[in-house]
């Protein structure tokens, strides 16, 4: 069992891996042009010709990388994949330099065991920018927000005009 980076061919078995997690909101649904368009961000865990997980790392800067889309298929869980794909996404963020990835996550407990502390969401304000501000989910989030580094001091997206902040936009050193 080893991860890769993914390629194309890869990107219609991500598209159903992932699908088969959107249905009850474990995953956010991701398009097969989405998939294609994004697939330099995808890890890959194979054994054999047999694809057993995936995960995706979305860098917004050197502040500031976000691990997404992470799962394994049902019948190779508790297998070592899931690690396999963490160790590989963190490996990535530290060959760009990332000082800090963050993930939104359900499990919270899993993402624990892999070194991740629990955060405001209004610590890691690119993401909120980026996807929650589009989220019907915006005020009755069910994730937690988790990272592992040196939270980020700033924000490198425009904050949305649209965005009712019930969260305070932390432009300045958070006092924790
Ligand atoms: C979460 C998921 C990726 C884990 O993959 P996996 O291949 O089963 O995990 P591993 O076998 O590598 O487990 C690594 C370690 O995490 C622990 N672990 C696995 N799932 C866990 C969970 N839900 N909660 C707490 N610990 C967990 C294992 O016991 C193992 O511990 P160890 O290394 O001390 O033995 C997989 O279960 C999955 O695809 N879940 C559905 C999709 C999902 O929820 N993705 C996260 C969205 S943010």
């Amino acid at each position: 069992m080893y991860t890769r980076k993914a390629v194309l061919p890869d990107a219609e078995n991500l598209r159903g891996l992932i699908a088969d997690f959107s249905g009850d909101g474990t995953l956010l649904p991701r398009s097969l042009a989405e998939i294609c368009e994004n697939i330099r961000d995808f890890t890959v865990v194979v054994e054999g010709d047999e694809l057993l997980g995936c995960g995706a790392l979305h860098l917004y800067g050197t502040h500031l990388a976000e691990i997404r889309s992470i799962a394994v298929w049902p019948r190779f869980k508790g297998a070592g994949a899931g690690r396999l794909l963490v160790d590989a996404l963190l490996e990535e963020a530290e060959l760009h330099h990332v000082h800090c990835v963050c993930l939104f996550t359900r499990i919270p407990e899993f993402f624990a065991h892999m070194g991740f502390a629990e955060a405001k969401r209004e610590e890691l304000p690119d993401k909120i920018y980026k996807d929650c501000a589009n989220c019907p989910k915006l005020h009755e989030c069910d994730e937690v927000a988790m990272y592992r580094g040196e939270l980020p001091q700033f924000a490198i997206l425009p904050r949305p005009a649209k965005l009712q902040l019930r969260v305070r936009q932390p432009l300045v050193k958070i006092e924790r």
